[in-house]
């Protein structure tokens, strides 16, 4: 078991009717003057922006909308950062998915320092300090409401990057899975996928322990009976409830303490993805994982594949070891075909032209080569041509 030092300074309030009855005391611990924070208006169509605003009445409110999935650096990070340094803002309220949370993040961190935000943003510039950010989180997917990153894209240079500081975590999160009642089949089944694949991120490493891995697993197998039957009924609130507590706890770390780290290599992937083609990030995350998982199967890795195959799908130990992974690499891409993912580029509107140029970024920006299963440029290649 490897060493950790873990802290995670955020207070989540789970469950439903959170937000009326402690969104004002939870405020009230601020200041007085708010930026709030969301994206093209979900919220405004399901009352949450309006029941937000009535319970905030005594505070002065400015706001920053329209913030896009895949958030963008300009406008809406240097936009937020403006409005904070212009109006002093006490605190962020942000209301919406992980990238709504996400911009969030880069804006709070950013508000504060004298540094150019991109700087910032990219890390070469440490964060200090950040302002107080409290988070509504409408979206089960990225765990961002309980971790201390974000992600952002800046079209010019085709670059969607990880930013990370202790200072950023959320303050305090409202996680009420009845906001997810409202979500479209097509976002509900990618966070199912995003956040399937951070465990996996988690699980697929080189040393590991029991616990850990029957957390995983279980967390995996409550999503994938949990998300049929919110296709069936989106609005049972015990589904979704314990799909959202997954989601909250995958992007944390607890996952996985005491295990060594495996090198994030399908989202490094996925990012430029979404970064050159700006798609959904968990669909980018499900057409990638099986080929992932196909190209670095081998007698060093296969000791995960036959605990992944077992303990999630449930296949017989019994078989030979290789049939083992090999039936957990179909159980997984039949299981996102089946609840309907796109499991093909193709579908999302990606064709060969660029996957060298993206296979290059990649192996020059993510470090794979030093991951626990490591990619040179041309197996990350290999992995997209196999996806297309
Ligand atoms: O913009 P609005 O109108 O609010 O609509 C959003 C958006 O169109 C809509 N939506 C959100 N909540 C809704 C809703 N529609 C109806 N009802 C609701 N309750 O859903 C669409 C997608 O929202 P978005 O925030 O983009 O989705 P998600 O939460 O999946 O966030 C994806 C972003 O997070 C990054 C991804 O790369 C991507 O940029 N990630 C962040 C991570 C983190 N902070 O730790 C980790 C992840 O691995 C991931 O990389
Ligand atoms: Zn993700």
């Amino acid at each position: 078991m490897v060493n950790f030092d873990y802290q995670t300074p955020t207070r989540l309030i789970f469950g439903r009717g959170v937000v009326a009855e402690k969104l004002q005391e939870v405020m009230g611990q601020y200041g007085n003057r708010v930026l709030m924070t969301y994206g093209g208006g979900s919220i405004k169509r399901s009352g949450l922006y309006a029941q937000v605003k009535e319970l905030l009445k005594d505070k002065e409110i400015h706001e920053l909308s329209g913030i896009q999935p895949n958030p963008k650096f300009n406008p809406s990070v240097l936009d937020g950062v403006r409005i904070c340094r212009e109006k002093q803002i006490d605190v962020i309220l942000a209301v919406g998915g992980g990238s709504v949370l996400d911009c969030t993040k880069a804006i709070a961190g950013a508000a504060l320092s004298d540094a150019d935000p991109w700087d910032v943003v990219t890390m070469k510039v440490p964060t200090l300090k950040a302002i107080p950010i409290v988070d509504i989180i409408t979206l089960a997917a990225t765990g961002s409401e309980y971790d201390s990153g974000g992600v952002i894209s800046r079209t010019e240079t085709n670059d969607k990057l990880p930013y990370f500081s202790k200072h950023v975590f959320p303050a305090v999160s409202f996680i009420d899975p009845t906001y997810t009642f409202t979500l479209p089949l097509k976002q509900t089944l990618a966070g199912i996928a995003d956040c399937i694949n951070h465990i996996m991120e988690q699980y697929f490493c080189g040393e590991h322990i029991m616990m850990n891995d029957a957390f995983m697993e279980g967390a995996i197998k409550s999503l994938m009976k949990n998300v049929r039957i919110v296709m069936q009924e989106p609005d049972n609130y015990e589904a979704r409830a314990e799909i959202f507590y997954a989601t909250t706890l995958g992007c944390n770390g607890i996952y996985s303490l005491g295990n060594s780290p495996g090198g994030w290599p399908m989202h490094a992937i996925e990012h430029a993805l979404s970064a050159y083609y700006d798609i959904t990030h968990g669909e980018g995350l499900a057409i990638v994982t099986p080929r992932w998982m196909k190209h670095i199967l081998n007698v060093r890795t296969l000791e995960r594949f036959v605990a992944f195959g077992t303990g999630v799908f449930g296949i017989s130990r019994e078989l030979p070891e290789m049939e083992i992974a090999e039936q957990a690499i179909q159980a997984i891409h039949d299981f996102y075909k089946g609840i309907g993912m796109p499991m093909t580029l193709r579908e999302v509107g990606i064709d060969e032209s660029r996957i060298d140029e993206m296979a290059h970024h990649i192996a020059v920006n993510e470090g794979l080569d030093q991951a626990w299963a490591p990619l040179q440029e041309a197996d990350i290649a290999a992995i997209l041509r196999a996806c297309l």
